[in-house]
């Protein structure tokens, strides 16, 4: 049986550990390999690498993407989308996010993997919609997570409703790596029996039960699973592309991978990881395993936050009462999956009621407008008391939330069209404005700015 594999060294894997600060001079000369590797996909886009390229690295997102594409022929590029949130964590408007994906396919992504944080299914369909018009393959995502209103037969009925919406395979999500082997087995068993369209597994090396939770999916029947190049692997990253490789192998799959090819690439990123290792962008902790997450049932990434949080506060003390009280509070928002933001609202909001004294006697200004509504529906219900100190007379957003937002792309094109010379740019812009307009306007002054690569991938589409 053929099991898809999906890298992620150049994305989720460059983001768990190195903060995506990978520069595309130093993968450039191996994507060739990458290609040639077999790989059913390349994640190569998306996530937090949009922001890093303009925040720290100086390149024009747009354009990377445009260069792996004219180096990678024949294996997919693939990217990871929040829904209506696009890359960031607000709400955008439909025209937004629809010329984001337009010209994210245009420029070269074959799949794009698109979740939301709620798994509302409202805040992924215009993602989704857009997708399949630009003719890429729409994957769409369950962001995992455990609860006492998570169960089989949600998750069953939530992937019976991304089929209905057309989406050409789905994800299981478990962005913290917390599902466990059987987990993962009675997901994707209950999945294949829901839904026609291919299953695969998105995990994360945290706890350490990633290989094995990767292994019992495929025995379950999963299509296809997610790994990274063995030197960037493991911890907060994925399991290895390697071992998993060799086991599946032994266990009569096939992965279409070579492995002389996965050496070579292998080779490649090992004295890249031992750079970052020496200037100390890879903090060796995050190759480690960490079960904390498992005992106290939230993200390993979530707990160094409220750690740091309380150092800050000189209130290291509180711990134990802060880690008693977050399951609370996750209790009274209606169980959200403790994933970016959910984790930072969750977690700082128990840190507020432990440190103020009494619970909820300040409320974030961000959990407020999530009890509002502006996030999506809660998976479960919200504490009637929070709601009503929130919202008093006021009427919850029942709506999808970005029914309520107006257009501002061809608003904003004519506003910016100094320094933002195509759409891309207007785009860059209406993500992240503070940090896009320097970085426009510089490039808009350089002459020296590829225009033919532009030009040639902005028609031809893919
Ligand atoms: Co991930």
């Amino acid at each position: 049986m053929k099991i898809n594999i999906t890298e992620t060294v150049l994305r989720d894997a460059n983001q768990s550990l190195i903060a995506t600060r990978m520069k595309f001079d130093e993968f450039k000369d191996i994507l060739d390999e990458l290609d040639k590797a077999g790989y059913f996909s390349l994640e190569v886009w998306g996530g937090a690498t949009f922001d890093s390229c303009i925040r720290y690295l100086n390149e024009d997102p747009w354009e990377r993407l445009r260069k792996i594409k004219a180096q990678v022929k024949n294996t997919k590029l693939q990217m990871l989308l929040r829904g209506q949130n696009i890359l960031g964590y607000k709400h955008y408007p439909d025209d937004v996010v629809r010329n984001f994906v337009k010209y994210s396919v245009h420029n070269g992504i074959d799949i794009i993997r698109i979740f939301d944080a709620l798994n509302d299914l409202r805040n992924i369909e215009v993602a989704v919609d857009e997708t399949l018009k630009q003719g890429a393959h729409a994957q769409g995502a369950i962001s995992y997570t455990q609860s006492p209103i998570h169960n089989l037969e949600n998750y069953a009925r939530l992937g019976k409703q991304l089929e209905e919406m057309g989406v050409n395979s789905i994800c299981i999500k478990d962005m913290s790596g917390i599902m466990g082997p059987k987990d993962a087995f009675d997901l994707v068993k209950v999945l294949k029996e829901t839904v026609k369209v291919p299953v695969v597994l998105h995990t994360h090396g945290t706890t350490g039960l990633g290989p094995i939770t990767c292994t019992k999916a495929v025995e379950a029947g999963v299509d296809g699973i997610d790994t990274a190049i063995s030197s960037f692997s493991g911890g907060t990253s994925q399991p290895s592309t390697e071992t998993l490789h060799y086991a599946l192998k032994e266990l009569g799959y096939d992965t279409g991978l070579n492995e002389k090819v996965l050496k070579k690439i292998n080779d490649h990123f090992k004295p890249l990881k031992d750079k970052y290792l020496a200037s100390g962008q890879l903090n060796p902790y995050v190759l480690g395993t960490e079960t904390d997450a498992l005992t106290y049932q939230i993200p390993g990434g979530m707990l160094s936050n409220l750690v740091s949080q309380l150092k800050d506060q000189n209130a290291l003390d509180k711990l134990n009462d802060v880690l008693t009280e977050v399951p609370k509070v996750r209790k009274d928002l209606g169980y959200p999956p403790l994933v970016t933001p959910m984790s930072q609202m969750v977690g700082t909001q128990a840190t507020v009621n432990v440190l103020s004294g009494e619970r909820y006697k300040m409320i974030l200004k961000e959990v407020k407008a999530y009890i509002k509504g502006e996030y999506g529906k809660a998976p479960g219900e919200i504490d009637e008391r929070l709601v009503e100190k929130v919202l008093g007379d006021e009427k919850p957003i029942t709506v999808r939330y970005a029914d309520l937002l107006e257009p501002v792309f061809d608003k904003t094109k004519i506003e910016v069209k100094d320094f933002a010379k195509t759409d891309e740019d207007v785009l860059s812009y209406l993500l992240f404005p503070a940090i896009a307009e320097p970085f426009l306007k510089k490039k808009a002054a350089s002459k020296n700015e590829p225009l033919e690569t532009v030009v040639k991938y902005s028609i031809e589409g893919v």
